[in-house]
């Protein structure tokens, strides 16, 4: 018996993996995190299968499906949204199942970034604009921020960054960011990426407060950085006419001559 956690994706129903796919079609039992996870999803569990909704659940609640399962010897489909490597909550099911000795996989997701990134149609790391992506979030009720993982100290670099669960702190988000960023700085707001109802705002720092009603709450992510709005930028040197590589040897003394059959 194996606990398969799974991404579910950013919400479109087929934004979730081939083997993610196939692993809940197997699994009798299927715990999703409902406040997320879209419903379309669950249409590949198998017949019969128990499919719970963990949203109002507690952790220990949980571990208890699961271990219900574990005494049935049933296979549990885990599904979390967009990808279980960022706010999945995914790590402290994992310690509590190493230490009851049950098996588990992880099938990664598409994550919410960069299903925001895809409907702006942008690149975020871009040459010599921005060549570091940072995945972060302001403080919320439940969770505290590191001392030391500020939007200040982040925004110091100058990369792009894809502030999440704090479309309600915006105020402060534009406060901590416009002294490094400037007013013009571009950002984006993806509101439900990838859903039906999907939205987009398009602004600068000084601008998107105006631009954001209040019914984009909760599922929108915030892109700040240069690279959302660069046109001047140069093009990737991989691809230039004379850049030799081991794909594309340039002259007959280069040093990958031979590489290539
Ligand atoms: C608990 S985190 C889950 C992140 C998820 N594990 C991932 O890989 O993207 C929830 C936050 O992710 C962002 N998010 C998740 N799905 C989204 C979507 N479809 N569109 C925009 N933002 C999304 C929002 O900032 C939301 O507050």
């Amino acid at each position: 018996m194996s606990v398969h956690f799974i991404g579910a994706g950013p919400g479109a129903a087929d934004l979730l993996t081939l083997r993610g796919r196939d692993l809940i079609a197997q699994c009798p039992v299927c715990l999703y995190a409902g406040s997320l996870v879209p419903e379309a999803v669950l249409q590949h569990c198998p017949a019969g299968a128990r499919i719970v909704n963990t949203a109002p659940l507690s952790l220990d609640q949980i571990m208890e499906e699961i271990t219900a399962a574990h005494a049935q010897g049933h296979d549990v489909a885990r599904l979390h949204s967009g990808d279980l490597s960022v706010w999945s909550a995914m790590a402290e099911q994992l310690r509590r199942l190493r230490s009851l000795g049950i098996d588990y996989t992880v099938t990664p997701g598409v994550p919410a970034f960069a299903a925001a990134a895809a409907a702006l149609g942008v690149e975020l790391t871009l040459p010599e604009v921005a060549q570091s992506l940072v995945l972060t979030r302001t403080p919320g009720r439940a969770s505290t921020m590191p001392p030391r993982e500020t939007l200040a100290n982040f925004a110091k670099t100058g990369a792009t960054l894809a502030i999440h669960l704090s479309i309600q702190n915006l105020t402060q988000v534009v406060a901590d960011l416009t002294p490094f960023y400037g007013e013009d700085c571009a950002v984006a707001v993806v509101w439900r990426a990838s859903w039906p109802d999907q939205r987009i705002i398009r602004a600068t720092l000084g601008r998107i407060e105006a631009e954001i009603d209040g019914s984009m709450e909760r599922t929108a992510l915030i892109l700040v950085g240069p690279a959302l709005a660069a046109e001047g930028f140069s093009e990737s040197a991989l691809y230039a006419p004379d850049y030799d590589r081991r794909f594309r040897p340039q002259t007959a003394d280069s040093v990958y001559k031979d590489s290539i059959e």
